[in-house]
């Protein structure tokens, strides 16, 4: 039998009925909103991940560099911390860079679980892994960690602690609720075990200014992507020279936030709905929260850990806190 012809008018009418993707719907329930915003998990796209790996090099965007740093220079107190034949759950993995130092450091460590949404690099990032810890089990998950999950089946008995490991102040992009929700659920996972986990703090505004403004414009780049994304995956108009990036210190919500600016009135559309936008209308794309020590030790207090241990640069730029998880009573 030859291949059956392409019929167009079938295609169209199954891509009509087809369910919009979460892009889709998010999207545009965020541009009906009076204050329009969208979830900053749209940013990660290929080329937005891309971008995202750049801004970590940035002069000014001091998080990774500082969190790396903690890493290192306290690896033996943190493996210490978790003892032997830890299983090791990453929620988010991406690259895979920041748990090598904890492996590295770690006393046999026997199994690790990274958990991402995306499963594109996880399996090659995985693999080579693999090649480079023989002695370890790596299970690579894909899921959406802010969901309830259950884990694969270890394959050896008498492991040691179970522990959490939520680097790069991702919490920080949460809601404050989302945050707790997030918490609370790895808590549950985690009992017995702890979680550790990296937040950015509070600091001099011109410093967290300057880390979201660089002067390369490699963080505008990564903002407008979102819009760049919108056009090439759900047939959007944006016209990318319509806006700007802006990012401010908003004091006393303590967080970093991210707007997409109009330049000038214009109306973009999204499966045949027109979406007028005034000048200097903005879309609010992220909420970047910054946290004190103690701020984040009650939100996980909160979610039902004891905070235990905290470990900082000699600038207090970045923390990492280990976070005990109560065995279940
Ligand atoms: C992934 N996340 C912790 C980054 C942050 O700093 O909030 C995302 C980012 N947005 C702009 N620059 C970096």
């Amino acid at each position: 039998m030859g291949t059956p012809a392409f019929n167009l008018h079938a295609f169209r009418a199954a891509q009509r009925a087809a369910p919009l993707s979460d892009f889709a719907r998010e999207l545009h329930a965020g541009l009906s909103l009076e204050t329009r915003s969208i979830s900053p998990k749209f940013f990660y796209d290929v080329e937005g991940s891309a971008l995202f790996d750049r801004i970590c090099e940035l002069p000014e965007y001091y998080p990774t560099r500082t969190e790396l740093r903690i890493l290192t220079e306290s690896a033996e107190e943190i493996a210490g911390q978790i003892g032997p034949d830890a299983e090791i759950i990453e929620f988010g993995a991406g690259s895979l860079t920041k748990v090598r130092l904890l492996l590295d450091a770690l006393e046999a460590p026997r199994r690790y679980v990274p958990i991402d949404i995306s499963g594109e690099h996880l399996e090659a990032a995985a693999a080579r892994l693999r090649t480079d810890y023989p002695r370890l089990a790596v299970q690579p998950v894909v899921a959406d960690y802010t969901m309830p999950l259950v884990l694969p089946p270890a394959r050896e008995k008498g492991a040691g602690q179970r522990v959490g490991f939520f680097p790069g102040s991702t919490l920080g992009n949460f809601t404050p609720n989302e945050a707790l929700a997030f918490l609370q659920l790895a808590q549950r996972l985690l009992r017995g075990g702890g979680l550790l986990i990296g937040v950015d703090l509070v600091k001099d505004p011109a410093l967290l200014h300057a880390a979201y403004n660089d002067a390369e414009g490699v963080t505008a780049a990564f903002n407008l992507n979102l819009l760049r994304r919108a056009n090439r995956e759900l047939g959007c108009d944006f016209d990318l020279d319509g806006f700007t990036h802006a990012a401010f210190y908003n004091s006393p919500q303590r967080r970093i936030e991210m707007h997409l600016v109009s330049r000038r009135p214009q109306t973009v559309t999204l499966d045949g709905q027109a979406f007028d936008f005034a000048e200097g209308e903005t879309l609010h794309t992220e909420n970047s929260h910054k946290f004190t020590i103690d701020s984040l030790r009650s939100l996980a207090l909160k979610a039902g850990f004891r905070p235990g241990a905290v470990w900082t640069d000699p600038d207090r730029l970045f923390s990492v806190h280990w976070l005990q998880a109560p065995a279940a009573q």
